[in-house]
């Protein structure tokens, strides 16, 4: 970066997770305070390319610490996958001064923050997804506020569960990866995690084992079904049908993306947010925020893009072990 940045903003993109308000926070008082003006876009892409442009002060993010969602709320803008718009949207940054933008939000919001670095614009990414499915950071903000909710949700269910000695499915998000899922079936002890990564489509060993711990004297039977596998309601009605065990499906969907984020997406929100803006300050920008084995690193937007992850190892061993 050859030019000293005096102007950023910042927006939220994808679907929104408890904690983006802890880091809208963050970003807009870590700027103010070294100097920056800052300015929040409102509705993601979108509202980039309809100019929902406010200038922010340090009193424009009181009170929001505690709260779910996002004060700038968030949009999916199909517009942006296309160059012309691309192009108008760095335009629009530019035309108002505004040489650096930090993105909270998934994937797919990091390559809407690829596209304006392409065409001269300074980006920081920082993950804000309740999924945990970015490849270059072990921690997402959100992830951790969603499955103490789920974990809450899925207690509950399991109390009525047992009372009525039933099989209860319940579905998490996740959209395409097992993290919700492995984390929130490990924490409520569930007898099967069904995640899109290792599942296998073999509902009869499902069917064996609620028989099996039956006859043992268990008084349910929970499955956890990420939404990648998904299909939580037939698969009760097979089961219940192979089994003769009443089995009922929940699915817990957008409760698991709002409510008061946790001091764990506080505090890790409240990092990124600096550390973002640190990056900017000292010429480093095109980079995304990540946590790595405790520490918080930054990588390169492109690179961070092409990166793969798995469901790490110790957690699939020890739903191998506590599963039955
Ligand atoms: P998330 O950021 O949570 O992964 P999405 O995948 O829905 O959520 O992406 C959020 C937004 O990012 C999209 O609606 C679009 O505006 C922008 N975006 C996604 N993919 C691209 C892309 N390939 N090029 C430019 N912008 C993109
Ligand atoms: O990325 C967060 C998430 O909640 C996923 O778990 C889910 O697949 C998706 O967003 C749902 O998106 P929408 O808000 O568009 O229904």
């Amino acid at each position: 970066m050859s030019n000293k940045i005096e102007s950023i903003a910042v927006l939220t993109s994808g679907g929104d997770a408890p904690g983006m308000n802890a880091c809208i926070r963050s970003v807009v008082r870590a700027a103010i305070a070294q100097g920056l003006k800052v300015s929040g876009i409102e509705r993601g892409y979108a509202g980039l390319l309809n100019e929902e442009i406010r200038e922010m002060d340090a009193h424009s993010v009181s009170d929001i610490i505690q709260r779910g969602g996002t004060i700038l709320y968030t949009a999916r803008c199909m517009e942006f996958l296309e160059l012309e718009w691309q192009k108008r949207g760095a335009d629009i940054l530019r035309e108002r001064g505004i040489g650096a933008l930090v993105v909270i939000g998934g994937d797919g919001s990091y390559k809407g923050a690829l596209a304006l670095a392409r065409q001269g614009i300074s980006v920081i990414g920082i993950p804000g997804t309740i999924d945990l499915d970015i490849a270059c950071t072990d921690y997402t903000i959100g992830f951790d506020t969603s499955v103490n909710t789920a974990m809450e949700a899925i207690d509950k269910i399991r109390d009525t569960s047992s009372s009525h000695e039933r099989c209860s499915i319940v579905e998490v998000m996740g959209r395409s990866a097992g993290y919700i899922a492995m984390a929130c079936g490990i924490a409520t002890g569930a007898e099967e995690i069904l995640v899109p990564e290792m599942y296998d489509g073999d509902e009869q060993a499902i069917i064996n084992r609620v028989i099996a711990n039956r006859s043992l004297g268990k008084k349910h039977h929970l499955v956890i079904n990420a939404e990648g596998v998904g299909h939580s309601a037939s698969m009760a009605r097979r089961i219940e049908a192979a089994t003769g065990v009443n089995t009922r499906a929940t699915i817990l969907g957008y409760l698991q993306r709002g409510g008061s984020p946790t001091c764990r997406d506080r505090f890790m929100a409240s990092m990124m947010g600096v550390k973002a803006v640190d990056l900017l300050i000292s010429g480093k920008d095109n980079r995304v925020v990540a946590a790595r084995e405790g520490r918080l690193v930054d990588v390169d937007i492109e690179e961070a893009l092409v990166m793969q992850k798995n469901l790490p190892a110790g957690w699939v061993r020890t739903s191998k072990l506590l599963t039955r």
